[in-house]
C-alpha cells in the first residue's frame, strides 16, 4: 500500500476486523487510514478502540474515501450493499471481496463498471494470524492488483492464487475448514475424557497433537500417508485405530462435507435472494 492510502471496510465482522486487524499488526496500515462502517455500530465502536481506525457516517462514505475496499458482509446481503454504494465508488478503487459463494462478475456487474474486484477465500483462522487464503482475479483486475491483494492477506496468514473456478471447492475445504477441525479437536477430547483423562489435558494433548501433525506434514513436505506409515507399526495401537476409522467411514464423512459446503457456497452466488444460512 503507498502511505496515505485509505482503506475501507463495509462489515467489521468476524472476517472484516481479523483482515483490518492483520493489516495494522503488519504495519501494511495505520489504523488513522482506514475508514470503516457496520451495520452493528458496538462491534464498529470496540475496532476503533483496538485499531483507531475511523469509523464512516455509512456505506457509501467508505466507497466513495476507499482506494482499496473490502467488502466483509455477508454474501446474503451483499446485492443489497452493492446497490448502496454503486456510482459512489472511488475512481481506481480496488474491490476485494470475501463473501463465500459470490462471483467476481457479479460484482463488476451490480457496480456497474470496469471495477477491479479481487475475490479472496480466507478462513477464521485469520483472527490468529494464521488463515489460509485463495485469491483470485476479476475481469478488470490486473497484476499488480493480485500482488497488492497478496500482500494484504498475506498478514492474515497464507495465500494461494487460484482460478475462480475453483473458488467453491476452497470454500467447502478451508474456508470451512476451521469448523472440521474444531470438531475433530472436541471429538478426541471427548475420547481422551471417555478413556479417563480430565478435559483439560485431553483437550491439550489434542490440540497439540492436530498443531504437531499440521507442522509435519508442511516442513517435511511428505505426503501425509508417508508419515501415516511411520506411526503404523505392524500389529500398533495405530493400525487398529485406523481400521476402526476406515471402517466407520471418517474419511467418507470428511469429503461429504467439503461437497455439501461446497454445493452450498455455489447456492451462495446466485442473485436470487438466499434468505437462509452461510
Ligand atoms: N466467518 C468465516 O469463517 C468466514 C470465512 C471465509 C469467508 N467469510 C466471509 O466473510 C464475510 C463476512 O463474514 P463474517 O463471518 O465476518 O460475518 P459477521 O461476523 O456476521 O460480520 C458481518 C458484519 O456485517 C454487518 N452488516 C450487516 N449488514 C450490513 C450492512 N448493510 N452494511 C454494513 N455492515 C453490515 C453485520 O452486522 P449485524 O450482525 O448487525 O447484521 C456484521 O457485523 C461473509 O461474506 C463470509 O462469506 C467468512
Amino acid at each position: 500500500m503507498a502511505r496515505r492510502q485509505t482503506v475501507g471496510c463495509i462489515g467489521t465482522g468476524n472476517m472484516g476486523s481479523a483482515f483490518l486487524t492483520g493489516l495494522v499488526k503488519a504495519r501494511l496500515v495505520r489504523g488513522r487510514d482506514i475508514l470503516a462502517w457496520d451495520k452493528n455500530r458496538q462491534r464498529l465502536g470496540e475496532l476503533q478502540d483496538q485499531l483507531g481506525l475511523r469509523p464512516a457516517r455509512d456505506n457509501r462514505a467508505v466507497a466513495a474515501a476507499a482506494d482499496v475496499l473490502l467488502l466483509a458482509v455477508k454474501p446474503q446481503i451483499l446485492d443489497k450493499v452493492l446497490a448502496e454504494i454503486r456510482g459512489s465508488l472511488k475512481p481506481g478503487c480496488l474491490v476485494l471481496s470475501v463473501a463465500a459463494g459470490y462471483p467476481t462478475a457479479l460484482i463488476e456487474q451490480l457496480l456497474d463498471g470496469q471495477v477491479r474486484v479481487v475475490r479472496a477465500m480466507p478462513n477464521i483462522a485469520a483472527q490468529v494470524g494464521q488463515a489460509a487464503t485463495a485469491i483470485c482475479p476479476g475481469r478488470h483486475a490486473r497484476r499488480a492488483d493480485v500482488k497488492l491483494a497478496r500482500r494484504l492477506f498475506e498478514s492474515c496468514g497464507s495465500v494461494l492464487e487460484i482460478e475462480e473456478g475453483l473458488m467453491d471447492a476452497v470454500t467447502g475445504l478451508s474456508g470451512t475448514g476451521p469448523m472440521y477441525v474444531f470438531i475433530i479437536i472436541e471429538a478426541l477430547s471427548d475420547a481422551g475424557v471417555r478413556m479417563g483423562l480430565s478435559r483439560r489435558d485431553a483437550t491439550a494433548l489434542a490440540t497439540q497433537t492436530v498443531l504437531g501433525a499440521a507442522h509435519m506434514v508442511q516442513q517435511t513436505g511428505r505426503h501425509p500417508i508417508y508419515l501415516k506409515d511411520l506411526v503404523t507399526s505392524p500389529g500398533g495401537t495405530a493400525i487398529n485405530a485406523l481400521y476402526s476409522m476406515e471402517r466407520t467411514g471418517l474419511r467418507a464423512v470428511l469429503m461429504e462435507a467439503v461437497e455439501t459446503a461446497t454445493r452450498r457456497s455455489r447456492e451462495l452466488g446466485r442473485p436470487v435472494s438466499n434468505a437462509n444460512g452461510g
